[in-house]
C-alpha cells in the first residue's frame, strides 16, 4: 500500500484512468447509438419502398384479375399475386411501425406534395367506383418534420378510406389547409394529449363510407384493433405514433352511414 504524496499521484492516476475509461466508454456508446439510428433510417425507408411497392403491384394484379376471364388460371394467378402483394405490404407496415419509435432527423416536409404523390401511387388500386378528390389550399405551409412518418399517415388514413368505401361508389376527399387554433385541445378518447392553440396545418382524409363502427370508436388506436378479416390493426397505432412525434392532434368525425373525416393537425413552427 502506498502513503505519503506518492499514493496522491497514484490515486490521481487511478481517477484519470476511470475519467478516460468513462469518456472512451460513453464516446464508443454515442457512435453505437449514431450507427443504430442511421441502421433504423434506412430500414424504415425500406419497409416504406416496399410497402409502397407492394400497394403498386396490388393494384395491377387487382386490373389484370378483373380483365381475364373468371375462374380463369390468369384470374387464380392473378389473385395469388394480389395474396402475397397484400402480405408484403403488411408485413412492411409492421416493421414501419416498429421503426417509427425512432428518433428522426427533421427536414422541410411539403405534405401537398406527399399528398399528391400518395394519391398518384394509390389511385391506381382503388376501385373504379371509388372518386379521389384533392384539394390543395394554394402555398400550403412547409412542415419541419420527418418525412418518411408523414408519408406513412397520409397512405394509412387514404388506404383506410378506400377499405371503407370498399365496392361501395363513393368519394375520398383530401384537404390541406392552414388553420388556426384558438385555444388548447383538450385529451380525446384515444388519449391524443391536450395541445396548445396556434397554427396548424390541417390535413383531412374524409371519406363516404359506412362510418366508423361505434363499438371499436374509444380504442380505434390501439395495435391490434380491427374490424377487417384481413386487417391487422396498424395502420391508425402508426398514424398516431407519427402525429405524436410532431406534436400534432387527431380529429375525428365520423358517424354510421354518414362517413367519416379525420384530420390530422399539424403545428407549424
Ligand atoms: N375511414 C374509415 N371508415 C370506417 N372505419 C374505419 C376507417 N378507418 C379505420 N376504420 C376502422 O378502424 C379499424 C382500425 O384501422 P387500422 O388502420 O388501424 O387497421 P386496419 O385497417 O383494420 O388494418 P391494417 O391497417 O393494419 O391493415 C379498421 O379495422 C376499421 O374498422
Ligand atoms: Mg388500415
Amino acid at each position: 500500500m502506498l502513503g505519503g504524496p506518492l499514493a496522491d499521484v497514484a490515486a490521481a492516476d487511478d481517477r484519470d484512468a476511470d475519467h478516460s475509461a468513462d469518456s472512451t466508454t460513453a464516446m464508443q456508446l454515442r457512435q453505437r447509438i449514431q450507427e443504430l439510428e442511421a441502421a433504423a433510417m434506412v430500414a424504415a425507408g425500406m419497409a416504406h419502398d416496399v410497402s409502397s411497392i407492394a400497394m403498386a403491384i396490388l393494384g395491377f394484379a387487382g386490373h389484370i384479375r378483373l380483365d381475364v376471364p373468371p375462374g380463369s388460371e390468369l384470374e387464380h394467378a392473378a389473385a395469388d399475386i394480389e395474396r402475397a402483394a397484400m402480405r408484403v405490404g403488411q408485413l412492411g407496415q409492421r416493421y414501419l411501425a416498429v421503426a417509427n419509435r425512432r428518433i428522426t432527423p427533421r427536414t422541410r416536409v411539403d405534405v401537398a406534395a406527399t399528398v399528391r404523390e400518395v394519391v398518384r401511387r394509390l389511385a391506381i388500386g382503388f376501385q373504379p367506383t371509388t372518386e379521389v378528390v384533392v384539394q390543395l389550399e394554394a402555398e400550403t405551409p412547409i412542415i419541419i418534420g420527418d418525412a418518411v412518418q408523414l408519408h406513412q399517415v397520409v397512405t394509412n388514413l387514404v388506404v383506410n378510406a378506400a377499405q371503407a368505401l370498399d365496392t361501395t361508389p363513393g368519394t375520398i376527399t383530401l384537404r390541406l389547409a392552414h388553420r388556426r387554433v384558438a385555444g388548447p385541445v383538450g385529451a380525446t378518447p384515444w388519449a391524443t394529449p391536450d395541445r396548445p392553440g396556434g397554427e396548424y396545418l390541417l390535413l383531412e382524409v374524409a371519406d363516404t363510407g359506412p362510418g366508423i363502427d361505434p363499438l371499436i370508436m374509444a380504442r380505434l388506436f390501439e395495435p391490434h384493433v380491427t374490424t377487417r378479416p384481413s386487417g391487422h390493426g396498424i395502420g391508425l397505432a402508426t398514424v398516431l405514433a407519427a402525429v405524436d412525434a410532431h406534436r400534432g392532434f387527431i380529429a375525428i368525425d365520423s358517424a354510421p352511414g354518414r362517413g367519416t373525416t379525420f384530420g390530422v393537425h399539424l403545428p407549424l413552427g
